[in-house]
């Protein structure tokens, strides 16, 4: 029996590593391809659905529907558009689906999934972040096994499997990304094009500008909360530059355990796609002659408030996640299209949790989607009027 899958996001970073390692294993022999989905890359969802032998295509842009349907004209794909189409795509059986839609537009199908597929990889950090509690419940509820494909909650999960209990500490490594060793004045005029050149990992853009400014492993630090349970205190940031050791867990007699490997999100991915076996991935092998050393330093929060913010969240609990998200996300928008400069990502979503936090912290994400989903719009709102001082 063919496996049935579904790769939501699939014209993203994520999704054309999703989709190489699935050609690499077989491809439409192995598995049988329910869904791909993209939003504005239509040409490459198309060639995508094609190779894969998809029953369907789905595009987040109604407006590009007409487009979608003559480039897969003739092939007896399916196709269909807009936010509702991707919910129902995400509303069927599937033995595995990959959530990699950047930002809080996955929530709605990542839900889906965790309602209908029997395991869920998930690469959409931000459903986690603004409904972790919720995403956590429906998949208990409904049997689905959730994988994280975050290449440290990966490895954290992986260094788990000797068991879970005990743990004392997470250790999340950073590379620090392109601004590691700026000095605030130079942050303060970097420009879109610094901000996206990761040294280490190659990235969507906007996942990208986050690892600079490190929202991403702010949202992070809450993702290992909602995730593996611990105490907010027990975890820490540690910047590895290398990007080698993906992160650590310490048990309470001082034992640490790290995952290592090449920075190539296919690692992640693989694992998650052939758990429980492990199979041979296209990553290359660490050498560790050539690399002779790995650094460690603890994360400088005056440059990057961001992580402080992913603090005040964790101890503010309730719907904090969701405001921190989305005002991120405006923060972001703003930021690419030069409407703000790169510091004042952090002061506009500063501004945003203070302004709502009796709303946020007084709710929970188990009140419901319609309840996260209003919030979302809240805070971003708060974070588009805001101005800089
Ligand atoms: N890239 C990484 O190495 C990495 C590592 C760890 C975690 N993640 C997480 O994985 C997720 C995906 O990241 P990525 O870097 O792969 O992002 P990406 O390259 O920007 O791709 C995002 C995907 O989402 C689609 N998309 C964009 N806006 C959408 C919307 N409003 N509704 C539905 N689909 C939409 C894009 O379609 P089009 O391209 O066709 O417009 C694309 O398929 C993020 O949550 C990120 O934090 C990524």
């Amino acid at each position: 029996m063919r496996r049935s899958v579904g790769i939501f996001g699939s014209t993203g970073s994520i999704g054309q590593n999703t989709v190489d390692l699935l050609q690499r294993q077989g491809g439409a022999e192995v598995y049988d391809v329910r869904v791909v989905t993209g939003a504005r890359n239509i040409a490459l969802l198309a060639e995508q659905a094609k190779t894969l032998q998809s029953d369907m295509a789905v595009t987040a842009e109604e407006s590009l529907l007409d487009d979608l349907r003559a480039a897969l004209s003739g092939t007896g794909i399916e196709v269909a558009a807009g936010s509702e189409a991707l919910r129902a795509a995400a509303a069927q059986p599937l033995d595995w689906g990959m959530s990699a839609i950047v930002g809080a537009a996955g929530l709605v199908p990542t839900l889906e999934m965790a309602r209908h597929a029997k395991t869920l990889a998930l690469a959409n950090k931000e459903s986690l972040v603004c409904a972790g509690e919720l995403l956590q419940d429906t998949c208990a509820r409904h049997g689905c096994r959730l994988i994280p494909v975050d290449s440290e909650h990966s490895a954290i999960f992986q260094a788990m499997q000797g068991g879970s209990a005990d743990i004392s500490r997470i250790l999340l490594t950073a590379s620090g990304g392109p601004f590691r060793d700026w000095t605030l004045e130079q942050m303060r005029e970097a420009t879109l094009a610094q901000a996206v050149a990761h040294p280490n990992w190659d990235m969507g853009q906007r996942i990208s500008i986050d690892s600079a400014t490190m929202f991403n492993k702010a949202l992070e630090v809450i993702e290992a909360q909602q995730l593996f349970d611990v105490e907010a205190g027990a975890i820490e940031v540690v910047v590895h530059p290398q990007s080698i050791i993906h992160s650590m867990i310490e048990y309470h007699d001082g034992a640490i355990l790290a995952q290592m490997g090449a920075p190539d999100m296919r690692g992640a991915i693989g694992f998650a796609l052939n758990w429980p076996e492990r199979r041979d991935l296209p990553v290359d092998r660490l050498d560790f002659a050539a690399l002779s050393r790995l650094d460690f330093a603890a994360p400088d929060e005056a440059r990057f408030p961001a992580l402080r913010l992913a603090k005040q969240v964790l101890e503010a609990g309730g719907l904090s996640g969701a405001v921190f998200n989305a005002a991120k996300e405006a923060a972001l928008d703003r930021f690419i299209t030069g409407d703000i400069g790169f510091l004042d990502m952090a002061a506009l979503v500063e501004y945003t949790l203070d302004k709502l936090h009796l709303e946020a912290s007084a709710a929970n994400s188990l009140d419901g989607l319609d309840r996260v989903l209003e919030i979302d719009r809240n805070a971003r709102r708060t974070g588009m009027d805001w101005q800089p001082a």
